[in-house]
Order: C-alpha cells, then sequence, then structure tokens
C-alpha cells in the first residue's frame, strides 16, 4: 500500500457496491437535450485546462481555450500570475483573438479598442463621444477564476464553483510526488472524432479492453485483473495502477526480445540471471525499484526524487473527472482530453499531449503513444480529422490509434433499440461511477 492508496477518501474502484446503479443509457451520447444539460449543469461549473504555463513564460504570452461556442484567454502578467478574460470585446462582443500567442496589448480588429493585458481598457476612438464619460481606464473584459495545478492553466466559468485545489482533490496530495510542470510537451494533437466527448473518458476509466484492443500491452504493462488496483473518489476521479512488468498470463514467444529485459539491462541488472520468466518478471520488478532507488541521482532522473516505490515502476492511469486523463509513467505524462463539438452530441474534440520528463544528457524521448520525438517543446497543435484513421496516419499501430478506430462503432451501437444499459464487469465499476457522478452535476447534486 503506497502513501496514495491510503488516502481516506479512497474507494475501491473494483466494487460495485460503491454504486447506486444508475443506467449508462444510449440517449446520453446522442440527445441533444442531455447535450444542453450537461453544458448547463457540468461544462459551466467545473474547472478546465486551458494550457500550459511553459506557455505563459513572458508578461503578454496568452493562451486561447475555445470549449464548445465559448471562448477564454489566459494571459500572463507583469507580475508573474495569471488572468483569465472572455475572449470577447465589451464594446460589441467581437472575439478578441483567434490563437494563443504574445502581444503588449489586445487590439480589437472591429472598432480599434485595445485592452491591456491586465483587461482594463487603455484606449477607444472618439472616447469623447460616450454618453457616460470616456471608458479607457474604467472598462474592463469579463474575468473567469484562473488557478495553475501540475504545469496546467485552469479555469473555471463558475464564480461559485469550489477551488481549484477541491474540486482536484485529493489527486494534488495523491501526485505530488511528480514533478509534473517540468515535464516537456513533445507531442500535441487535437484530432475531431465523430463520437460522443463521453467514449474517451469511458475507455480510459476501464482497462478491460485492453487484451481486446492493445494487444501489444500485456507484455509491457501487466493486465492481470487481480493485479491492478482500481481507486476512485467522490469527486468522479479515479485510476486504473498497473505495475510496467510483463503479464504472467501473456507471454511472448519463446525467442521474442521482450521489452522489459531492454528496461532491466537499461539499469545495470541482467534479465539473464533469473531463474524463470515468472522470477524475472516479480523478482526484476523489485530489483528494478531498488536500482532506480540507488542509480537516480548519477543517471540525471532528477524527476524521481519525490516519487514513492509504485510511481517508480508503475503505470497509474488516471481519471480527473469528467474529461481528462492524465497516464502517469515514471518518465512520462500523457494527457488525453475530451471535449464535445459546439453543436454535434455525436462529434467531439479529442486532445493528446505526450510530456515527458527530461532526463540530464537525453536529446530525444520515447513519447509512448506518438512514438521517438526530440525533448523539445512543440511550438503549436497539430489539428486533424481522424476520419476513419486516414487523417492520421503516423499513429497507425499506437494505443491511442487503436482506441479511436473504436470510437464510431460504439457510437452507433448507443442508437440501437437493443441498447439499454452497459452490463459491466467489477473491474469496469469506475465507468458507472463517472455517470454517476456527472447524474450529480446535472442533477444539482455536486
Ligand atoms: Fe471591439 Fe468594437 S467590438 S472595438
Amino acid at each position: 500500500m503506497t502513501e496514495a492508496s491510503r488516502h481516506p477518501l479512497t474507494l475501491d474502484g473494483r466494487d460495485p457496491a460503491n454504486l447506486r446503479g444508475d443506467p449508462i443509457t444510449g440517449d446520453r451520447y446522442w440527445s441533444r437535450e442531455f447535450a444542453q444539460k450537461e453544458w448547463d449543469h457540468l461544462w459551466t461549473r467545473i474547472w478546465h485546462v486551458a494550457g500550459r504555463t511553459a506557455e505563459l513564460r513572458e508578461p503578454g504570452d496568452f493562451v486561447v481555450h475555445n470549449f464548445m461556442k465559448e471562448s477564454v484567454i489566459c494571459v500572463a502578467q507583469v507580475d508573474g500570475s495569471i488572468k483569465a478574460f472572455y475572449n470577447s470585446c465589451q464594446h460589441r462582443g467581437m472575439r478578441l483573438v483567434e490563437q494563443s500567442s504574445s502581444v503588449a496589448a489586445f487590439n480589437c480588429p472591429y472598432h480599434g479598442w485595445r485592452w491591456g493585458t491586465d483587461g482594463v481598457l487603455q484606449f477607444a476612438q472618439d472616447p469623447h463621444d460616450f454618453p457616460g464619460g470616456d471608458p479607457c481606464g474604467k472598462l474592463k473584459l469579463k474575468k473567469l477564476r484562473c488557478d495553475t495545478w501540475g504545469g496546467f492553466v485552469w479555469y473555471t466559468m463558475d464564480d461559485q464553483a469550489p477551488s481549484l485545489a477541491k474540486f482536484l482533490h485529493p489527486m494534488i496530495d495523491v501526485f505530488k510526488g511528480y514533478p509534473m510542470d517540468t515535464a516537456v510537451r513533445v507531442a500535441w494533437y487535437r484530432i475531431a472524432l465523430n463520437t460522443n466527448w463521453k467514449f474517451v473518458t469511458d475507455n480510459f476509466s476501464e482497462s478491460y479492453h485492453t487484451r481486446t484492443a492493445h494487444p501489444q500491452v500485456p507484455p509491457w504493462i501487466d493486465q492481470d485483473v487481480d493485479t491492478s488496483r482500481h481507486d476512485m473518489w467522490p469527486g468522479g476521479h479515479g485510476r486504473t495502477v498497473q505495475p510496467m512488468r510483463p503479464s504472467l498470463s501473456d507471454r511472448l514467444p519463446e525467442g521474442v526480445p521482450h521489452f522489459f529485459d531492454e528496461i532491466l539491462r537499461q539499469w545495470d541488472i541482467d534479465p539473464d540471471h533469473y531463474a524463470s520468466f515468472e522470477e524475472k518478471t516479480m523478482q526484476g520488478w523489485l530489483d528494478l525499484k531498488a536500482a532506480k532507488r540507488r542509480l537516480w541521482k548519477e543517471r540525471g532522473y532528477l524527476h524521481y526524487e519525490q516519487m514513492d516505490d509504485e510511481q517508480l515502476t508503475d503505470s497509474l492511469h488516471t481519471v480527473m473527472f469528467p474529461n481528462v486523463t492524465i497516464s502517469f509513467l515514471p518518465d512520462n505524462l500523457v494527457f488525453f482530453r475530451s471535449e464535445p463539438h459546439p453543436d454535434d452530441p455525436e462529434k467531439c474534440y479529442f486532445d493528446l499531449w505526450c510530456m515527458a520528463f527530461p532526463v540530464a544528457g537525453q536529446t530525444t524521448v520515447d513519447s509512448i503513444m506518438a512514438g521517438p520525438k526530440p525533448l523539445a517543446e512543440v511550438e503549436s497543435c497539430e489539428h486533424r480529422d481522424f476520419d476513419g484513421g486516414r487523417g492520421i496516419p503516423e499513429l497507425v499501430g499506437q494505443i491511442v490509434y487503436q482506441d479511436m478506430t473504436l470510437a464510431e462503432g460504439q457510437q452507433a451501437g448507443m442508437h440501437s433499440r437493443g441498447y439499454s444499459d452497459a452490463h459491466l464487469s467489477a473491474q469496469e465499476t469506475r465507468v458507472r461511477f463517472v455517470h454517476e457522478v456527472l447524474n450529480d452535476y446535472l442533477e444539482g447534486g455536486k
């Protein structure tokens, strides 16, 4: 048991007794009325990620986050703080900026008003012509609450929402061992998918699909149901913790080189000195923890300093309610997010940010979901349409690509008169749990 798993709020995410049993009906994935309820009671009340703090290093650096029909600017201030504003000119509503950049001030393209990065109006044409007097120095852009955690910039549209720390609780305690703000974004995609946004959250709330959809994973990350741990927390957050060692029930054919052997060698452990595959897997995994503890500093793995034993060698695949997933791996963070399409509940945008912890002397990293990448911040996001897989050929064979190929089929099935509710295994308990917390929001219980 780790520090994290002992958190008093942790619930067993494999125990259906922690559920009410709310049905996961098909209309949740296609009904416009349901999507409107989500906007009214969920999206306008939660905290959203606008970008990375690494994008806001200098005063005037800003990120734009478009969410459905809303648009928000988060901009770095002279004192190093970050302010968030609606991306809407207070003169006549014009959208001020279209994409993230850096400015000395925001110049409205319609009538030329100029807004300071602190949100205060600096210039208006013909200021004497306003019946109420010169608006400069008085009028301000409409502000939102903004905060940071994990190197991410967050905002909420709800003035009454609980703080970011409360919204995420207890994730901030649970993941304090990872120096998340040091992680470098090495791959950055936004992919249009023909499915409801909840496909992504559902999919990341269980690993039951892995053997079928991702057969390459079990020899790398142990997928055995009884060696995984499923945690969930009252705010709707949850995670699957799996050792990054081969599943004993998914052995590669004799003679096929094993990825785990390579990892052991990397940490000066001879994979051939174990008497059996089972011993190598189980004892090697313990030896790996010990070797990392011993060698991290001299090898430049400075991000290991505060990690616990579990974090040093395991995969902590974590859904932050309702739509952010972070895969915590010893050397990588993979950020996934789905956001609804502004007009069509049967479409969504899927964000994939691959981040790596820098290691001294490394120039390239395995981005886990997008292949090897240079260890450097990518400048801009790649916008793609999945288009049956044709829109993103460079990800063919990757785990996320395999997930995306399933999205349309499940969306189609949600329309069937033959589907009325999911029939879940215990290890999929978190799928229903997320829907129950969503219902709490929609019905005003949260
Ligand atoms: Fe912005 Fe008129 S709408 S200056």
